[in-house]
């Protein structure tokens, strides 16, 4: 796993002629309007964190050292969320607005000509849409390019006032609760996205003032500042207005999360998946399903979760950081959670696959199966009620129904294993450590203690004792 930087690294001496970019994502807020112990960026949609998505997309325009999330509210929890992307971190602290942080971040930036800003709470935004604003950017040679969208609804949002007969240059940006009652009907909104030229930036952002309702600096109000110094500041719309909805509330959360997990449905099922009744499936956004693979309603796919093709998913089943090869088909109501499942097994009703668990190819799990840090073999079934956990199972072996593998003491875990083309009868306990050699047998409702030889019959029970006449006896005795 690669390490992140905790410090503001200072970048690389720039190549002379091109220009740096960086990317600044602004994530120290608290999320007043959540009423969480989380922060808010770490809230999650299709997932993952916010930020994480943003940081993803982010990835995709600039490299890893050149994106700097701004932090500060539980700033801790945040960077270690975020340690294993490799970016780096800026604190802002205590958090005074997002011009304020911007201000926190001018050291690390210093080294950069242009900086393109991000929100760590809107998470649906994509490279394309990054890289568009960073090219209108350059191309107007402007000193802020506002990311902008037309919504039905624009309540919560800044508004972008125009410049009078300019086409794309802007007078100010006016938070929702500064607005006028015409500017309110303003349906062109500040997507919290912008693209800065960093040497304006830094020489002007001392001008920023807090003299409104929350006190606090706005970087949207550096859209004046500059346009008042001097510089050019324009504006693009995009087409895609749903990529820059905020998460302000669980609600919009909720929301944003319905659609990343349906469009996450959609992209799976153009790539050959089918996904009956899609808005009853909870689908994680890093999820990959193979072609002509059936994926019932009700099911939940999530984490890295990999499913191969032809395979079939039936209802109420949840599958996590799981592995399944090609033509597997999984009952209904299965669990599995850090499992691998090879080609052609068959999984379940109600089988629980914990962390560990290696399904051979062709291997039936039934119902009320329970695995944990098994490896069961090429062809070999558990079809009932068994507990297997901490064993070596090989291939073409049969578990009867009711087996366990009592692995824990009290105080440690033990092995079992069990060799090819063993048959274990039906409500048999194997007491751990202990090895079943190949082919051998235990008899029904064996405890096993000891091994067993290759090729031998174990029986660990008490003999049957039969007493003829006993019940005619015993009623006479009435
Ligand atoms: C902001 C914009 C608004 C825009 C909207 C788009 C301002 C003043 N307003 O409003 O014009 O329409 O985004 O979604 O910028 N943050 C910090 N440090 C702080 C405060 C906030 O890093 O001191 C971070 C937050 O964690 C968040 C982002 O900045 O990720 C935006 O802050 P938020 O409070 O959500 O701003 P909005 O009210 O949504
Ligand atoms: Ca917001």
């Amino acid at each position: 796993m690669k390490k992140a930087s905790s410090r503001t690294e200072k970048p690389p001496r720039p190549v002379p002629g091109a220009t740096r970019t960086a990317i600044a994502i602004m994530a120290a807020g608290k999320g007043t309007r959540l009423k969480s112990k989380l922060p808010k960026v770490l809230h999650e949609v299709g997932g993952k964190p916010l930020l994480a998505h943003v940081i993803a997309a982010a990835k995709q325009v600039v490299a890893a050292q050149d994106i700097y999330a701004i932090i500060g509210h539980e700033a801790a929890r945040v960077r270690q969320a975020i340690e294993h992307t490799g970016i780096q971190v800026v604190v802002q602290e205590p958090q005074r607005g997002t011009g304020h942080a911007l201000m926190c971040a001018s050291p690390a930036l210093a080294g950069y000509d242009h900086v393109i800003v991000l929100s760590g709470d809107a998470p649906l935004i994509t490279s394309n849409t990054i890289s568009k604003l960073r090219d209108c950017h350059h191309e107007r040679k402007a000193a802020m390019t506002i990311l902008s969208a037309e919504l039905g609804d624009p309540t919560g949002y800044g508004r972008i006032i125009r410049k009078a007969g300019k086409k794309d240059e802007v007078q100010a940006i006016v938070e929702e609760k500064s607005c006028t009652p015409a500017q309110r009907k303003i349906r062109e909104i500040n997507s919290g996205f912008y693209a800065f030229s960093v040497r304006p930036l830094f020489a002007n952002i001392e001008r920023l003032k807090t003299d409104n309702p929350h006190a606090e600096f706005y970087l949207t109000d550096m859209a004046q500042v500059l346009r008042k110094a001097g510089e050019r500041v324009v504006v693009t719309k995009t087409e895609n207005a749903s990529e820059i909805l905020g998460s302000n509330t669980h609600a919009e959360l909720v929301e944003l999360d319905h659609k990343m997990r349906l469009d996450q449905a959609w992209k799976l099922m153009a790539a050959g998946a089918t996904i009956f009744y899609p808005e009853t499936c909870v689908i994680d956004s890093d999820v990959e399903i193979g072609a002509d693979t059936v994926i019932e309603p009700f099911v939940q796919l999530l984490g890295s979760t990999r499913i191969g093709g032809d395979c079939r998913v039936r209802s109420y089943s949840i599958i996590q950081n799981s592995e399944i090869g090609d033509g597997v088909l999984i009952r209904p109501g299965c669990v599995l959670d850090g499992a691998r499942v090879a080609k052609g097994a068959v999984l379940g009703p109600y089988s629980h696959l914990r962390p560990g668990s290696e399904i051979g190819e062709g291997a039936h799990v039934g119902n009320f199966v329970e695995t944990k840090k098994v490896r069961l073999g090429k062809g070999s079934k558990a079809n009932h009620l068994t507990y297997l956990g901490d064993a070596e199972i090989g291939d073409g072996v049969n578990i009867g129904a009711g087996t366990i593998t009592c692995n824990y003491d009290g105080a440690h875990k033990h092995k079992t294993i069990i060799e090819d083309g063993v048959f274990v009868g039906s409500d048999s306990t194997l007491v751990a450590p202990v090895r079943l050699g190949k082919g051998s047998y235990v008899a029904a409702a064996s405890c096993i203690t000891e091994d067993v030889p290759e090729g031998s019959l174990a029986i660990g029970r008490g003999k049957q004792v039969v007493k003829e006449d006993w019940v005619k006896k015993k009623r006479q005795n009435l």
